[in-house]
């Protein structure tokens, strides 16, 4: 483990299928007015709405509600919501949904008592850290993949600028204060968003996985993590509602993006930065995104992580490296990822997420240039695996 550095998560989690029993108790340390925010409906038809709204009433809460946040949450819907949230006074923000629930609420939180009326400027471009007080998060997930109901990440959209941008909080006030996770409230997720989720999961795993070359243990956690979800996707596209499949998912997508895995790890997040990119012109799913630009990218920087990629092949892939090049044993290992993408029905291209030709050069120009993975990625190589992507 090399470098220097400091683990701590304060998200204390409760898991299982009696998970929600644990609300009443956890509210009982904040105050009575709570904001509860969620998106388009979804609660409301599949009842988990109801058992809340039960419990809230229970324990004598106060309950304003801010609905309607939308997958990619708006800057502008940030503005609506802290309105709602100063109006009622609100001491604690209850999160039932997914990511862009999440995502929205942290970003309320930081808000609310924040005088500036530069929210975007100051959170998503300047990156500065709140220096108001934080109202506290808390969640119940509803939609496996982002890791946000254990991690202090943000991601807002800002169409009029073209730009879908999230900051990582480094205060700790801004992870949720507890995550209610059970796996049976995602069993109504439509099939398109499950896998997206998936991929998502998959995703933050290889951002992190493919940086470095020295022998790190958070390296073999990942591969381990990697072969369980390849496993269970497999196992949940054909039967949803299969609970240790679905289980797996859940604990899998909470561990890979908790900042656990990326200790001793430079991390990489270009895939993250293409894909949101592409986000800010299309509005399109965020796993979907990823799934679409990460076969060009993955192409293009094996040459400069080759050992990583043989690595990968062989031990979360077994690909056979007998009589083989390194080179070969690591597009063989690619190859078997893109046949599981293609098998677990993730969108390969951005032309089908409603990328445009015309919009190439827009979504160059959003793309921002990480520098902890295999390559720093110019411009030029920005637009070729982009073109690619089409
Ligand atoms: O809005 P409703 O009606 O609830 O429907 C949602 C939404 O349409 C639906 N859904 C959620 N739970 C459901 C359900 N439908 C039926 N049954 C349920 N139980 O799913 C749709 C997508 O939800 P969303 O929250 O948008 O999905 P996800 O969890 O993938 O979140 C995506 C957002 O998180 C950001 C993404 O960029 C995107 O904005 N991310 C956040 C990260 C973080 N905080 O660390 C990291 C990620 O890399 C990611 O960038
Ligand atoms: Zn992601």
């Amino acid at each position: 483990m090399l470098g220097d550095f400091t683990y701590y998560n304060p998200t204390k989690l409760f898991f299982g299928k009696d998970a929600l029993d644990n609300l009443g108790p956890e509210l009982r340390k904040y105050g009575k007015n709570i904001l509860l925010v969620y998106g388009g409906g979804s609660i409301k038809r599949n009842g988990i709405y109801d058992k809340v709204i039960n419990i809230l009433k229970k324990e004598g809460k106060n309950v304003f509600e801010d609905s309607g946040v939308m997958p990619n949450p708006t800057i502008e819907k940030v503005i609506e919501g802290v309105k709602i949230a100063r109006d009622n006074k609100v001491d604690f923000i209850l999160a039932i949904g997914g990511g862009s629930v999440i995502d929205y609420s942290k970003a309320l939180s930081v808000s609310i008592h924040y005088e500036g009326n530069d929210i975007w400027e100051k959170y998503y471009e300047r990156f500065e850290e709140p220096t108001c007080k934080i109202v506290p998060v808390g969640s119940v997930l509803t939609m496996v993949g982002t890791g946000s109901e254990m991690n202090c990440g943000s991601v807002i959209t800002n169409f009029s600028k073209k730009l879908k941008i999230g900051h990582v909080f480094q205060n700790e006030e801004v992870f949720p204060k507890f995550a209610i996770l059970n796996p049976e409230f995602t069993y109504t997720v439509p099939k398109y968003q499950m896998v997206s989720g998936i991929y998502d999961i998959m995703s933050h795993i290889l951002e992190q996985y493919f940086s470095g070359t020295d022998d790190n243990t958070s390296d073999y956690i990942m591969e381990g993590l990697m072969r369980s979800l390849i496993h269970s996707s497999l196992v949940a596209i054909e039967n949803n509602k299969d609970y240790e499949a679905r289980s797996n998912i859940m604990w899998i997508a909470t561990w890979a993006l908790n900042t656990f895995i990326a200790k001793g790890k430079t991390t990489d997040w270009e895939v993250h930065m293409l894909g949101q990119a592409v986000a800010a012109y299309t509005n399109a799913t965020h796993g979907m995104t990823l799934a679409a630009v990460s076969m060009p990218y993955y192409h293009h920087i094996l040459p400069y992580g080759l050992e990583k990629f043989k690595r990968f092949a062989i031990n979360v892939w077994n690909v056979d490296p007998t009589d083989k090049s390194d080179k070969e044993i690591a597009l063989e290992g690619l190859d078997r990822m893109k046949e599981w993408m293609i098998k677990i029905g993730l969108v390969m291209n951005i032309t089908d997420l409603g990328a445009t030709k015309d919009m190439l050069e827009g979504i160059v120009n959003s793309t921002l240039v990480m520098a902890g993975g295999y390559k720093v990625l110019t411009k030029d190589e920005i637009r070729e695996i982009i073109k690619e992507s089409y």
